[in-house]
Protein backbone atom coordinates (compact mmCIF):
# COMPACT_ATOMS: atom_id res chain seq x y z
CA UNK A 1 0.00 0.00 0.00
CA UNK A 2 1.84 3.46 -0.68
CA UNK A 3 1.66 6.07 2.03
CA UNK A 4 -0.52 9.06 1.49
CA UNK A 5 0.44 12.13 3.24
CA UNK A 6 -2.15 14.76 2.97
CA UNK A 7 -0.98 18.12 2.28
CA UNK A 8 -2.55 21.39 3.15
CA UNK A 9 -5.03 23.36 1.46
CA UNK A 10 -3.41 24.92 -1.58
CA UNK A 11 -4.19 27.45 -4.85
CA UNK A 12 -2.92 26.05 -7.58
CA UNK A 13 -2.62 28.50 -10.37
CA UNK A 14 -1.52 27.43 -14.24
CA UNK A 15 -0.70 29.69 -17.10
CA UNK A 16 -1.03 27.84 -20.28
CA UNK A 17 -4.21 26.49 -18.78
CA UNK A 18 -5.60 25.77 -22.35
CA UNK A 19 -2.48 24.37 -23.75
CA UNK A 20 -1.51 20.58 -24.14
CA UNK A 21 0.21 19.92 -20.96
CA UNK A 22 -2.05 21.18 -18.59
CA UNK A 23 -4.78 19.15 -20.60
CA UNK A 24 -2.68 15.81 -20.91
CA UNK A 25 -0.70 15.92 -17.90
CA UNK A 26 -1.40 18.22 -15.09
CA UNK A 27 -5.45 18.17 -14.66
CA UNK A 28 -5.04 14.24 -14.95
CA UNK A 29 -2.23 14.13 -12.39
CA UNK A 30 -4.03 16.54 -10.23
CA UNK A 31 -7.25 14.24 -10.46
CA UNK A 32 -5.51 11.04 -9.89
CA UNK A 33 -3.90 12.46 -6.43
CA UNK A 34 -7.13 13.90 -5.39
CA UNK A 35 -8.56 10.55 -5.85
CA UNK A 36 -6.46 8.81 -3.42
CA UNK A 37 -6.67 11.25 -0.90
CA UNK A 38 -3.45 13.08 -1.18
CA UNK A 39 -5.53 17.01 -0.47
CA UNK A 40 -9.36 17.40 -0.17
CA UNK A 41 -12.13 19.70 -1.45
CA UNK A 42 -10.30 22.78 -0.37
CA UNK A 43 -7.95 23.11 -2.81
CA UNK A 44 -8.27 25.21 -5.77
CA UNK A 45 -6.54 24.89 -9.06
CA UNK A 46 -7.27 28.31 -10.86
CA UNK A 47 -6.42 27.98 -15.04
CA UNK A 48 -5.68 30.97 -16.50
CA UNK A 49 -5.33 31.11 -20.52
CA UNK A 50 -6.34 34.05 -23.01
CA UNK A 51 -9.18 32.43 -24.44
CA UNK A 52 -12.50 33.69 -23.52
CA UNK A 53 -14.41 30.77 -22.23
CA UNK A 54 -17.03 30.16 -19.37
CA UNK A 55 -16.32 28.46 -16.38
CA UNK A 56 -18.58 26.02 -17.24
CA UNK A 57 -17.01 25.62 -21.00
CA UNK A 58 -14.26 25.20 -19.56
CA UNK A 59 -14.93 22.30 -16.78
CA UNK A 60 -16.52 20.48 -19.63
CA UNK A 61 -13.57 20.39 -21.52
CA UNK A 62 -11.49 19.27 -18.68
CA UNK A 63 -13.73 16.47 -18.32
CA UNK A 64 -13.22 15.33 -21.34
CA UNK A 65 -9.96 15.49 -21.25
CA UNK A 66 -10.10 13.59 -17.57
CA UNK A 67 -12.16 10.93 -19.30
CA UNK A 68 -9.47 10.69 -22.03
CA UNK A 69 -6.00 10.99 -20.14
CA UNK A 70 -7.17 9.37 -16.67
CA UNK A 71 -10.44 7.34 -17.39
CA UNK A 72 -9.59 4.94 -14.77
CA UNK A 73 -10.27 7.49 -12.16
CA UNK A 74 -12.51 9.60 -14.04
CA UNK A 75 -15.44 6.73 -14.45
CA UNK A 76 -16.47 7.55 -10.93
CA UNK A 77 -18.51 10.02 -11.75
CA UNK A 78 -18.40 11.24 -7.93
CA UNK A 79 -15.15 12.10 -7.45
CA UNK A 80 -14.79 13.61 -10.83
CA UNK A 81 -17.49 16.24 -10.34
CA UNK A 82 -16.06 16.64 -6.88
CA UNK A 83 -12.93 17.46 -8.05
CA UNK A 84 -14.20 19.25 -11.19
CA UNK A 85 -15.94 22.01 -8.44
CA UNK A 86 -12.13 22.58 -7.08
CA UNK A 87 -11.31 23.99 -10.87
CA UNK A 88 -11.75 27.27 -11.75
CA UNK A 89 -11.18 29.49 -14.73
CA UNK A 90 -10.35 32.43 -15.19
CA UNK A 91 -9.79 34.41 -19.02
CA UNK A 92 -6.66 36.85 -19.05
CA UNK A 93 -4.02 37.70 -20.72
CA UNK A 94 -1.57 38.12 -17.74
CA UNK A 95 1.45 39.84 -21.41
CA UNK A 96 -1.10 42.88 -21.83
CA UNK A 97 -0.59 45.76 -19.42
CA UNK A 98 -4.19 46.53 -19.60
CA UNK A 99 -5.38 43.24 -18.56
CA UNK A 100 -7.88 43.10 -15.70
CA UNK A 101 -6.33 41.30 -13.06
CA UNK A 102 -8.90 41.78 -10.33
CA UNK A 103 -10.56 37.91 -11.11
CA UNK A 104 -7.31 36.43 -10.05
CA UNK A 105 -6.48 39.14 -7.01
CA UNK A 106 -10.42 37.74 -5.65
CA UNK A 107 -9.43 34.13 -5.85
CA UNK A 108 -5.89 34.51 -4.24
CA UNK A 109 -7.60 36.50 -1.47
CA UNK A 110 -6.11 34.53 1.16
CA UNK A 111 -2.52 35.00 1.62
CA UNK A 112 -2.16 32.53 4.57
CA UNK A 113 -2.40 29.59 1.85
CA UNK A 114 0.05 27.34 0.28
CA UNK A 115 0.25 29.49 -3.74
CA UNK A 116 2.08 28.19 -6.35
CA UNK A 117 2.72 29.15 -9.87
CA UNK A 118 2.95 27.32 -12.26
CA UNK A 119 4.00 29.04 -16.36
CA UNK A 120 2.82 26.33 -18.51
CA UNK A 121 4.07 28.37 -21.13
CA UNK A 122 6.50 29.46 -23.69
CA UNK A 123 9.71 30.44 -21.85
CA UNK A 124 10.27 34.06 -23.51
CA UNK A 125 7.02 34.62 -20.74
CA UNK A 126 8.51 33.30 -17.86
CA UNK A 127 10.30 36.95 -16.87
CA UNK A 128 7.20 39.04 -17.97
CA UNK A 129 4.56 37.14 -16.03
CA UNK A 130 6.73 37.32 -12.63
CA UNK A 131 6.91 41.37 -13.13
CA UNK A 132 3.31 41.33 -13.40
CA UNK A 133 2.31 38.66 -10.53
CA UNK A 134 4.55 41.18 -8.24
CA UNK A 135 2.98 44.49 -9.84
CA UNK A 136 -0.31 43.05 -8.56
CA UNK A 137 1.31 41.92 -5.37
CA UNK A 138 0.43 38.65 -5.65
CA UNK A 139 3.93 36.68 -4.95
CA UNK A 140 3.63 36.14 -0.67
CA UNK A 141 6.08 34.33 1.67
CA UNK A 142 3.76 30.91 0.94
CA UNK A 143 4.28 31.43 -2.87
CA UNK A 144 6.09 28.91 -5.61
CA UNK A 145 7.10 29.52 -8.98
CA UNK A 146 6.94 26.16 -10.93
CA UNK A 147 8.67 26.43 -14.35
CA UNK A 148 8.82 23.70 -17.55
CA UNK A 149 11.50 22.78 -19.50
CA UNK A 150 12.90 23.86 -21.72
CA UNK A 151 14.63 27.02 -19.15
CA UNK A 152 16.20 28.96 -22.46
CA UNK A 153 17.58 27.62 -25.42
CA UNK A 154 21.34 28.11 -24.79
CA UNK A 155 23.50 29.07 -21.60
CA UNK A 156 22.79 32.84 -22.44
CA UNK A 157 19.62 32.39 -22.67
CA UNK A 158 18.93 30.44 -19.62
CA UNK A 159 20.80 32.78 -17.43
CA UNK A 160 18.53 35.56 -18.82
CA UNK A 161 15.72 33.84 -17.73
CA UNK A 162 17.33 32.79 -14.42
CA UNK A 163 18.14 36.20 -13.57
CA UNK A 164 14.56 37.54 -14.65
CA UNK A 165 12.17 35.41 -12.33
CA UNK A 166 15.15 35.63 -9.34
CA UNK A 167 14.05 39.08 -9.55
CA UNK A 168 10.94 38.11 -8.15
CA UNK A 169 11.25 35.31 -6.55
CA UNK A 170 13.58 33.85 -4.38
CA UNK A 171 16.02 30.62 -5.75
CA UNK A 172 14.21 28.55 -2.92
CA UNK A 173 10.47 28.90 -4.30
CA UNK A 174 11.34 28.29 -7.73
CA UNK A 175 10.85 24.63 -8.80
CA UNK A 176 12.38 24.15 -12.25
CA UNK A 177 10.98 20.91 -13.05
CA UNK A 178 12.22 17.76 -15.10
CA UNK A 179 9.36 14.67 -15.33
CA UNK A 180 12.26 12.29 -15.58
CA UNK A 181 12.79 13.11 -12.00
CA UNK A 182 9.09 12.75 -11.21
CA UNK A 183 9.83 8.75 -12.43
CA UNK A 184 9.79 6.14 -9.83
CA UNK A 185 12.66 4.21 -12.22
CA UNK A 186 14.76 7.20 -11.94
CA UNK A 187 14.10 7.73 -8.05
CA UNK A 188 14.73 3.91 -7.81
CA UNK A 189 18.44 4.70 -8.79
CA UNK A 190 19.09 6.27 -5.48
CA UNK A 191 16.98 2.98 -3.47
CA UNK A 192 19.29 1.13 -5.58
CA UNK A 193 23.15 2.25 -5.36
CA UNK A 194 22.98 3.94 -1.83
CA UNK A 195 20.78 0.96 -0.13
CA UNK A 196 22.43 -1.56 -2.03
CA UNK A 197 26.47 -1.46 -0.47
CA UNK A 198 26.95 -4.74 -2.94
CA UNK A 199 26.26 -2.56 -5.96
CA UNK A 200 27.98 0.36 -4.99
CA UNK A 201 30.73 -1.38 -4.45
CA UNK A 202 30.64 -2.62 -8.75
CA UNK A 203 29.58 1.38 -9.08
CA UNK A 204 32.94 2.26 -10.96
CA UNK A 205 35.24 2.03 -13.79
CA UNK A 206 36.91 -0.89 -11.89
CA UNK A 207 33.52 -3.38 -12.41
CA UNK A 208 32.20 -1.47 -14.89
CA UNK A 209 33.47 -0.96 -18.97
CA UNK A 210 30.54 1.54 -20.39
CA UNK A 211 27.56 2.89 -19.67
CA UNK A 212 24.54 3.08 -22.29
CA UNK A 213 21.60 5.38 -21.47
CA UNK A 214 18.49 5.52 -23.66
CA UNK A 215 15.61 7.42 -24.05
CA UNK A 216 13.83 6.15 -27.39
CA UNK A 217 10.32 6.99 -28.58
CA UNK A 218 8.28 5.88 -31.34
CA UNK A 219 6.38 8.77 -31.82
CA UNK A 220 7.28 11.85 -34.05
CA UNK A 221 6.78 15.17 -33.93
CA UNK A 222 3.06 15.25 -34.13
CA UNK A 223 1.75 18.81 -33.93
CA UNK A 224 4.43 20.23 -31.99
CA UNK A 225 6.52 20.84 -35.03
CA UNK A 226 6.22 24.22 -34.78
CA UNK A 227 8.57 23.76 -31.21
CA UNK A 228 10.28 20.80 -31.84
CA UNK A 229 12.37 22.16 -34.98
CA UNK A 230 13.35 25.20 -32.96
CA UNK A 231 14.57 22.94 -30.36
CA UNK A 232 15.57 19.33 -31.66
CA UNK A 233 16.16 16.12 -29.31
CA UNK A 234 19.24 17.55 -27.85
CA UNK A 235 17.61 20.81 -26.27
CA UNK A 236 14.48 18.82 -25.88
CA UNK A 237 15.95 15.97 -23.98
CA UNK A 238 19.25 15.62 -23.90
CA UNK A 239 20.05 18.84 -21.89
CA UNK A 240 17.53 17.96 -19.43
CA UNK A 241 16.09 14.63 -19.13
CA UNK A 242 19.45 12.30 -20.17
CA UNK A 243 21.59 14.90 -17.96
CA UNK A 244 19.55 14.27 -15.22
CA UNK A 245 19.42 10.49 -15.47
CA UNK A 246 23.57 10.47 -15.89
CA UNK A 247 23.77 12.38 -12.59
CA UNK A 248 21.24 10.02 -10.68
CA UNK A 249 23.22 7.45 -11.93
CA UNK A 250 27.20 8.68 -11.69
CA UNK A 251 26.95 10.72 -8.99
CA UNK A 252 28.58 9.93 -5.21
CA UNK A 253 26.35 9.37 -2.10
CA UNK A 254 24.85 12.29 -0.97
CA UNK A 255 24.71 13.45 2.83
CA UNK A 256 20.86 13.37 3.03
CA UNK A 257 18.28 13.06 0.89
CA UNK A 258 17.91 16.92 1.12
CA UNK A 259 16.95 18.58 -1.46
CA UNK A 260 20.53 20.65 -1.59
CA UNK A 261 22.86 17.48 -0.66
CA UNK A 262 21.24 15.77 -3.68
CA UNK A 263 21.78 18.75 -6.18
CA UNK A 264 25.20 19.66 -4.90
CA UNK A 265 26.09 16.16 -5.81
CA UNK A 266 24.16 15.78 -9.13
CA UNK A 267 26.04 19.40 -9.75
CA UNK A 268 29.59 18.33 -9.44
CA UNK A 269 28.79 15.20 -11.80
CA UNK A 270 27.33 17.97 -14.63
CA UNK A 271 30.94 19.77 -14.31
CA UNK A 272 32.99 16.86 -14.45
CA UNK A 273 31.64 15.89 -17.69
CA UNK A 274 34.61 16.43 -20.33
CA UNK A 275 34.10 19.37 -22.19
CA UNK A 276 33.52 19.17 -25.89
CA UNK A 277 36.44 21.34 -28.75
CA UNK A 278 34.34 21.34 -32.32
CA UNK A 279 37.13 18.63 -32.80
CA UNK A 280 35.32 16.40 -29.96
CA UNK A 281 31.56 16.67 -31.07
CA UNK A 282 32.72 15.76 -34.45
CA UNK A 283 34.28 12.11 -33.08
CA UNK A 284 31.98 11.79 -30.42
CA UNK A 285 28.56 13.17 -31.44
CA UNK A 286 25.42 11.40 -33.98
CA UNK A 287 22.81 13.78 -34.79
CA UNK A 288 20.50 12.30 -37.09
CA UNK A 289 16.46 12.98 -38.51
CA UNK A 290 14.13 10.40 -39.67
CA UNK A 291 12.94 9.55 -43.05
CA UNK A 292 9.95 7.74 -43.79
CA UNK A 293 9.76 3.96 -42.70
CA UNK A 294 7.87 1.15 -40.78
CA UNK A 295 7.50 2.05 -37.31
CA UNK A 296 5.42 -1.09 -35.55
CA UNK A 297 2.86 -1.63 -37.85
CA UNK A 298 2.46 1.60 -39.17
CA UNK A 299 3.98 3.59 -42.39
CA UNK A 300 4.94 6.70 -40.85
CA UNK A 301 6.53 9.72 -43.18
CA UNK A 302 9.99 11.63 -42.60
CA UNK A 303 10.70 14.29 -40.10
CA UNK A 304 10.45 16.93 -43.06
CA UNK A 305 6.94 15.78 -44.16
CA UNK A 306 5.61 15.75 -40.44
CA UNK A 307 6.72 19.31 -40.64
CA UNK A 308 4.56 20.36 -43.92
CA UNK A 309 7.04 23.16 -44.45
CA UNK A 310 8.46 23.77 -48.16
CA UNK A 311 12.03 24.71 -46.27
CA UNK A 312 14.17 21.52 -45.79
CA UNK A 313 14.77 21.87 -41.82
CA UNK A 314 18.35 20.85 -40.68
CA UNK A 315 17.07 19.90 -37.07
CA UNK A 316 18.04 16.54 -35.15
CA UNK A 317 15.35 13.63 -34.24
CA UNK A 318 18.10 11.68 -32.77
CA UNK A 319 21.28 12.50 -30.62
CA UNK A 320 23.87 10.05 -29.40
CA UNK A 321 26.83 11.16 -27.38
CA UNK A 322 29.60 9.60 -26.10
CA UNK A 323 31.40 11.41 -23.36
CA UNK A 324 33.47 10.88 -19.83
CA UNK A 325 33.34 11.91 -16.63
CA UNK A 326 35.93 13.24 -15.33
CA UNK A 327 36.31 11.75 -11.75
CA UNK A 328 38.49 8.96 -9.87
CA UNK A 329 35.19 6.68 -10.22
CA UNK A 330 34.48 7.12 -13.75
CA UNK A 331 37.34 8.47 -15.37
CA UNK A 332 38.15 5.04 -17.31
CA UNK A 333 34.21 4.38 -18.35
CA UNK A 334 32.99 5.72 -21.54
CA UNK A 335 28.91 7.23 -20.85
CA UNK A 336 27.25 6.67 -24.14
CA UNK A 337 23.52 8.51 -23.74
CA UNK A 338 21.02 8.37 -26.74
CA UNK A 339 17.91 9.86 -27.50
CA UNK A 340 15.29 9.91 -30.33
CA UNK A 341 11.79 10.21 -31.91
CA UNK A 342 10.66 7.23 -34.40
CA UNK A 343 12.92 4.80 -33.14
CA UNK A 344 12.37 1.22 -32.87
CA UNK A 345 11.08 1.17 -29.20
CA UNK A 346 9.50 3.48 -26.52
CA UNK A 347 12.21 2.61 -24.02
CA UNK A 348 14.15 4.54 -21.39
CA UNK A 349 16.73 2.25 -19.73
CA UNK A 350 20.06 2.30 -18.45
CA UNK A 351 22.58 -0.19 -19.19
CA UNK A 352 25.68 -0.85 -16.86
CA UNK A 353 28.12 -3.16 -18.61
CA UNK A 354 30.66 -5.45 -16.59
CA UNK A 355 34.29 -5.56 -17.78
CA UNK A 356 35.41 -9.50 -18.82
CA UNK A 357 37.27 -11.75 -16.78
CA UNK A 358 41.09 -11.14 -16.89
CA UNK A 359 41.15 -14.93 -17.39
CA UNK A 360 39.05 -17.49 -17.74
CA UNK A 361 38.87 -20.98 -17.09
CA UNK A 362 36.54 -21.98 -19.60
CA UNK A 363 36.78 -23.09 -23.06
CA UNK A 364 33.73 -20.70 -24.03
CA UNK A 365 33.55 -17.24 -22.53
CA UNK A 366 29.85 -15.17 -22.67
CA UNK A 367 30.33 -11.86 -23.36
CA UNK A 368 30.48 -10.06 -19.78
CA UNK A 369 27.43 -9.61 -18.08
CA UNK A 370 25.28 -6.72 -17.03
CA UNK A 371 22.68 -4.52 -14.94
CA UNK A 372 19.85 -3.21 -16.86
CA UNK A 373 17.54 -0.64 -15.27
CA UNK A 374 14.20 -0.29 -17.18
CA UNK A 375 12.79 2.72 -16.24
CA UNK A 376 9.97 2.87 -19.04
CA UNK A 377 7.66 1.15 -20.12
CA UNK A 378 7.63 -1.03 -17.21
CA UNK A 379 10.21 -0.47 -14.53
CA UNK A 380 12.26 -2.63 -13.70
CA UNK A 381 15.79 -4.45 -13.43
CA UNK A 382 17.40 -7.44 -15.41
CA UNK A 383 20.74 -8.88 -14.25
CA UNK A 384 22.89 -10.70 -16.60
CA UNK A 385 25.12 -13.29 -15.46
CA UNK A 386 27.01 -16.42 -16.79
CA UNK A 387 25.85 -19.35 -16.00
CA UNK A 388 26.39 -23.20 -16.40
CA UNK A 389 24.68 -24.64 -19.58
CA UNK A 390 22.06 -27.17 -17.95
CA UNK A 391 22.89 -31.12 -18.93
CA UNK A 392 25.41 -33.79 -18.41
CA UNK A 393 29.05 -34.21 -20.78
CA UNK A 394 30.95 -31.17 -21.17
CA UNK A 395 31.28 -27.96 -19.19
CA UNK A 396 29.96 -25.06 -21.01
CA UNK A 397 28.98 -21.54 -19.37
CA UNK A 398 26.22 -19.14 -20.96
CA UNK A 399 24.51 -15.92 -19.83
CA UNK A 400 21.13 -15.74 -18.36
CA UNK A 401 18.75 -13.34 -17.18
CA UNK A 402 17.62 -12.44 -13.65
CA UNK A 403 14.16 -10.19 -14.16
CA UNK A 404 12.43 -8.42 -11.05
CA UNK A 405 9.88 -6.28 -12.23
CA UNK A 406 8.48 -3.49 -9.83
CA UNK A 407 5.20 -4.03 -10.96
CA UNK A 408 4.87 -7.70 -9.95
CA UNK A 409 6.70 -7.08 -6.42
CA UNK A 410 5.10 -3.83 -5.06
CA UNK A 411 1.53 -4.12 -7.21
CA UNK A 412 1.02 -0.21 -7.56
CA UNK A 413 1.57 1.78 -10.60
CA UNK A 414 2.15 5.56 -10.43
CA UNK A 415 1.05 6.44 -14.10
CA UNK A 416 2.62 9.94 -14.52
CA UNK A 417 5.64 11.42 -12.86
CA UNK A 418 3.69 14.63 -12.41
CA UNK A 419 1.64 13.50 -10.01
CA UNK A 420 4.31 13.45 -7.57
CA UNK A 421 6.06 16.50 -8.59
CA UNK A 422 3.23 18.31 -8.44
CA UNK A 423 2.34 17.94 -4.84
CA UNK A 424 5.86 18.14 -4.10
CA UNK A 425 5.66 21.07 -5.19
CA UNK A 426 3.03 22.13 -3.14
CA UNK A 427 4.51 20.61 0.03
CA UNK A 428 8.21 22.73 -0.73
CA UNK A 429 10.18 19.84 -1.28
CA UNK A 430 12.41 20.73 -4.25
CA UNK A 431 14.40 17.71 -3.82
CA UNK A 432 13.43 16.71 -7.60
CA UNK A 433 13.55 19.82 -8.79
CA UNK A 434 16.90 21.72 -10.54
CA UNK A 435 18.35 23.94 -9.13
CA UNK A 436 19.66 27.13 -11.41
CA UNK A 437 23.43 26.13 -11.51
CA UNK A 438 22.12 22.64 -12.59
CA UNK A 439 20.59 24.03 -15.50
CA UNK A 440 23.59 26.25 -16.31
CA UNK A 441 26.19 24.00 -15.56
CA UNK A 442 23.78 21.45 -18.32
CA UNK A 443 23.72 24.23 -21.11
CA UNK A 444 27.58 24.82 -20.53
CA UNK A 445 28.47 21.26 -21.59
CA UNK A 446 25.76 21.41 -24.23
CA UNK A 447 27.17 24.50 -26.09
CA UNK A 448 30.02 23.43 -28.09
CA UNK A 449 27.74 21.14 -29.44
CA UNK A 450 25.29 23.86 -30.55
CA UNK A 451 28.34 25.60 -31.88
CA UNK A 452 29.69 22.58 -33.90
CA UNK A 453 26.37 22.13 -35.41
CA UNK A 454 25.71 26.09 -36.23
CA UNK A 455 28.30 26.06 -37.61
CA UNK A 456 27.82 23.07 -39.94
CA UNK A 457 30.78 21.23 -39.44
CA UNK A 458 29.25 17.79 -38.61
CA UNK A 459 26.78 16.11 -40.68
CA UNK A 460 23.31 15.61 -40.18
CA UNK A 461 22.22 11.42 -40.50
CA UNK A 462 18.96 10.27 -42.60
CA UNK A 463 17.70 7.55 -40.27
CA UNK A 464 14.76 5.04 -41.31
CA UNK A 465 11.59 5.90 -39.12
CA UNK A 466 11.47 2.08 -36.67
CA UNK A 467 15.09 1.76 -36.64
CA UNK A 468 17.63 2.57 -33.89
CA UNK A 469 18.84 5.71 -35.60
CA UNK A 470 21.91 6.88 -37.82
CA UNK A 471 24.79 3.73 -39.02
CA UNK A 472 27.05 5.69 -37.34
CA UNK A 473 26.12 5.89 -34.23
CA UNK A 474 26.93 2.02 -34.41
CA UNK A 475 30.34 3.18 -35.30
CA UNK A 476 30.64 5.52 -32.10
CA UNK A 477 30.52 2.44 -30.10
CA UNK A 478 32.32 -0.34 -32.39
CA UNK A 479 35.26 1.96 -32.00
CA UNK A 480 35.35 1.18 -28.08
CA UNK A 481 34.49 -2.34 -28.85
CA UNK A 482 30.97 -1.91 -27.80
CA UNK A 483 27.20 -2.75 -29.01
CA UNK A 484 24.27 -0.90 -28.31
CA UNK A 485 22.37 -3.16 -26.20
CA UNK A 486 20.15 -4.23 -29.12
CA UNK A 487 22.64 -5.34 -30.85
CA UNK A 488 23.87 -7.35 -27.50
CA UNK A 489 23.93 -11.22 -27.67
CA UNK A 490 22.07 -12.78 -24.20
C1 LIG B 1 9.29 15.87 -23.12
C2 LIG B 1 9.72 16.21 -24.52
O1 LIG B 1 10.01 16.64 -22.19
O2 LIG B 1 9.53 14.49 -22.88
C3 LIG B 1 8.97 15.36 -25.52
O3 LIG B 1 9.46 17.59 -24.77
C4 LIG B 1 9.13 13.89 -25.19
O4 LIG B 1 9.42 15.61 -26.85
C5 LIG B 1 8.80 13.62 -23.74
O5 LIG B 1 8.24 13.17 -26.04
C6 LIG B 1 9.17 12.19 -23.38
O6 LIG B 1 8.72 11.90 -22.09
P1 LIG B 1 8.47 10.41 -21.64
O7 LIG B 1 8.11 10.53 -20.20
O8 LIG B 1 7.36 9.86 -22.49
O9 LIG B 1 9.75 9.65 -21.89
Amino acid sequence: MAHINQVDPFDFVIFGATGDLTMRKLLPAFLRRFHAKEFADEARIICIARSAHSEDDYRQQVSKTLREFAPETAKSTATLNRFLKLVQYIPLDATKANSDWSSLEKALADPTRIRVFYLATSPALYSPLCAALSKHDLITDKARLVLEKPIGVDFTTATEINDGVGKFFHESAIYRIDHYLGKEGVQNLLALRFGNPVLEKLWSSDAISHVQITAAETVGVGTRGAYYDESGALRDMMQNHLLQVLCMLAMDAPASLSADDLRNEKLKVLNALRPMTSEMVRQNVIRGQYTAGLCGQENVCSYQDDLGKDRTSNTETYVAIRTKIRTSRWGNTPFYLRTGKRMAAKTTEIVLQFRPQIWSIFSNTPSPGRLVIRIAPEEGLSLVLASKDPGAGGFRVRNADLQMLYNDQFNITYRDSYERLLLDAVRGNPALFIRRDEVEASWRWVEPILATWREDLSPLEPYPAGSWGPASARILLARDGALWHEDMQT
